[in-house]
């Protein structure tokens, strides 16, 4: 991942230069994670760059500040212009995009109220999450000793930004022990989610992820991977998944918009089916890609092509 490519930065109603991009260390967020942010992607398609899924991460963007009380002081309108605005003053023809809304200055009382809101998006071109070569099938993860929190703790099906301190102990975690993903199983035992994707394992030909009662994020591409495996007249179960079903599946990968679709090879050393990407997953990854570029027709509407706004913010 590299940001040498991006020149503009939107911050708080403005386009401005990276480096004017800034802000202040006693910032509410910076101590405490008072933030909550999304991740997109935009993809090049034939009509120019497109982002996927546009409106289910503004959705997401607005549901999650409503947990922590933060007041997005941009409609949606608003903000959809501005994620178009960086991604075309930067001329990506394809990126990820990061809009961040976090308390900012005035005062460090946990009770962030009388800190202002500010508003950020940057964007950068950004590969696949877990590794062009991943898309292949060769994830190799491990289950982490640290369990994903429930929902009395902290709410998964928001995305904050303390929240991924969880994540960030499973990825180190993991990486230190030599693997390139962590999979954290929740409080009562079962699967829940990678530190930044969902999961979804094949047995017999049919699909099996879970949900929300299960303490995940309720990830974007996996609602779309979802759709794809009914469209392609696969039956998908959501309920529980045991950690021995995935040892025991045919195949098994992880969704995200960072990850995309990534099969997974093995775990803690155990193959996966033959430990190859398997076909399932294959041709679902292959539908997948043909929608986030506009290839499908039965998906542009999941796409929002990206112009420049007639007014300025
Ligand atoms: C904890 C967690 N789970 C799942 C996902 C996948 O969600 P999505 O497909 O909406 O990117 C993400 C990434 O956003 C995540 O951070």
């Amino acid at each position: 991942m590299s940001f040498e490519q991006t020149k503009w930065v939107w911050m708080n109603g403005t386009v401005v230069p990276w480096a004017k991009a800034t802000v202040h260390v006693s910032a509410h967020a910076l101590h405490y994670g008072s933030g909550v942010f999304e991740g997109l992607r935009c993809y090049e398609t034939k009509d120019g760059p497109a982002i996927f899924r546009l409106d289910a991460h503004l959705e997401r963007l607005y549901a999650s500040a409503k947990v922590y009380d933060i007041e997005i002081p941009y409609s949606r309108e608003e903000l959809a212009d501005a994620i178009c605005r960086v991604i075309s003053r930067n001329e990506f023809t394809s990126c990820y995009v990061r809009p961040i809304c976090f308390y900012g200055s005035n005062g460090l009382g946990l009770d962030p109220r009388n800190c202002p809101v500010q508003v950020v998006i940057l964007a950068w071109p950004w590969g696949p999450y877990l590794g062009s070569e991943e898309l292949e099938g060769s994830v190799r993860v491990t289950v982490s000793p640290w369990l994903k929190f429930q929902s009395q703790m902290m709410p998964p099906t928001a995305k904050a930004c303390g929240q991924y301190l969880n994540s960030i102990l499973a990825v180190r975690d993991a990486v230190t022990r030599g693997y390139d993903e962590a999979l954290l199983l929740n409080a009562q035992g079962y699967i829940a989610e990678g530190p930044g994707e969902n999961l979804f394992i094949v047995r017999d030909g049919r699909l099996h992820t879970n949900d929300e009662s299960q303490s995940i994020l309720m990830g974007i591409t996996r609602e779309a991977v979802i759709e794809i495996a009914g469209d392609l007249g696969y039956q998908v179960e959501t309920r529980a998944v045991r950690l021995d079903e995935l040892l025991n599946a045919d195949e098994a990968f992880f969704t995200g918009t960072a990850t995309e679709l990534a099969p997974i090879r093995e775990v803690d050393g155990r193959s996966i089916g033959n430990g190859n990407r398997g076909p399932i997953t294959r041709k679902i990854q292959k539908t997948f890609f043909a929608a986030t570029q506009g290839r499908d027709l039965r998906y542009v509407h999941w796409l929002h092509l990206v112009m420049e706004p007639a007014h300025t913010l």
